[in-house]
């Protein structure tokens, strides 16, 4: 059926002062920086959710999160601006590497924690928690998962997927911790119960002071750094990095670098670092 005219989308333009009001807030509150050429990004996003708001202007949307004049209306900006893709097993190399290390007899012994700081919608922490279910052997283990974006924590909480997604999950991994859906669910899986009761979703802001997180073993913050500027890199590795314990390691994303951030980082290879 055609929809009524008033139906179609309106499209809501943003100069350059509107713009630059929405990526200094952007970089203030996440450390992202939305270069100008994103301002189609911005709108494709946002767009909606002014006229959702029966917001007429971006100066008007700016003005109401400013003075909170909508309940979470910040929280709600950050979910639509952040990216968020992510994959299970993406970046292999990196879970090939925790296999190994969760297998040294050490970690075999005594509680091993793990912290995945940008969790996006839960692949990479559910992939990290199958190898650390299926390597350590024993049930003495510990996921954080946290991100700034609440909506996709709130995914990564339910672990509700496409098969689809499921296709880089080695087949014993999917057979042992996935439940497939049947009924109204064909066409999905779901991560099991096994894994679960060792993850904690928790909504964390790198660039805010960090809560109270006890030490972790190894730090997965991957495909985040790249979209902060050289400062705000530098700071939230700084406040990252204190919650390694001496001799754990800290990984990042392959096209990611920590040469030249801090001195007591050892590269182990290219985004594997183990803090000395
Ligand atoms: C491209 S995704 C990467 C996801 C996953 N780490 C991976 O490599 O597949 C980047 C994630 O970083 C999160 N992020 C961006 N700024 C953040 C901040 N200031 N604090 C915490 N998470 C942040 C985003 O919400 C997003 O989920």
């Amino acid at each position: 059926m055609t929809p009524a005219i008033s139906e179609y989308p309106v499209s809501i333009a943003i100069d350059d002062q509107e713009f630059k009001q929405f990526q200094q807030l952007l970089l203030e509150k996440t450390g992202i920086f939305l270069s100008p050429v994103k301002k189609p990004l911005l709108t494709g996003r946002l767009n909606r959710r002014l006229r959702e708001l029966g917001v007429r202007s971006y100066a008007d949307y700016y003005r109401a999160i400013v003075l909170e004049e909508f309940p979470d209306e910040l929280q709600i900006l950050i979910n639509c601006l952040t990216t968020n893709e992510t994959a299970f097993f993406r970046e292999p190399r990196h879970f090939d590497f925790l296999r190994d290390l969760c297998g040294r007899p050490e970690f075999l012994k005594r509680m091993v924690r793990v912290w995945c700081a940008a969790a996006s919608s839960g692949e990479e922490p559910y992939s990290i928690a199958m190898v650390l279910a299926d390597t350590l052997r024993h049930d003495n283990w510990e996921l954080i998962a946290s991100d700034v974006n609440s909506e996709v924590l709130d995914q990564a909480r339910v672990g509700y997927y496409a098969l689809q997604r499921g296709a880089d999950i080695p087949k014993h991994y999917l057979q042992r911790y996935c439940l497939k859906g049947v009924g109204q669910h064909a066409g999905a899986f779901v991560i099991g119960p096994e894994l679960r009761g060792n993850i904690r979703f928790q909504r964390i802001n790198l660039v805010e002071p960090l809560p109270a997180l006890g030490q972790f073993d190894v730090i997965f913050l991957r495909n985040a750094l790249i979209y902060f500027p050289a400062d705000i890199k530098l700071h939230v590795i700084e406040q990252t990095r204190r919650f390694l314990k001496l001799g754990g390691h800290f990984i990042v994303g392959h096209s990611e670098t920590l040469l030249g951030t801090v001195s007591d980082f050892k590269p182990v290879s290219p985004s594997i670092y183990r803090r000395i």
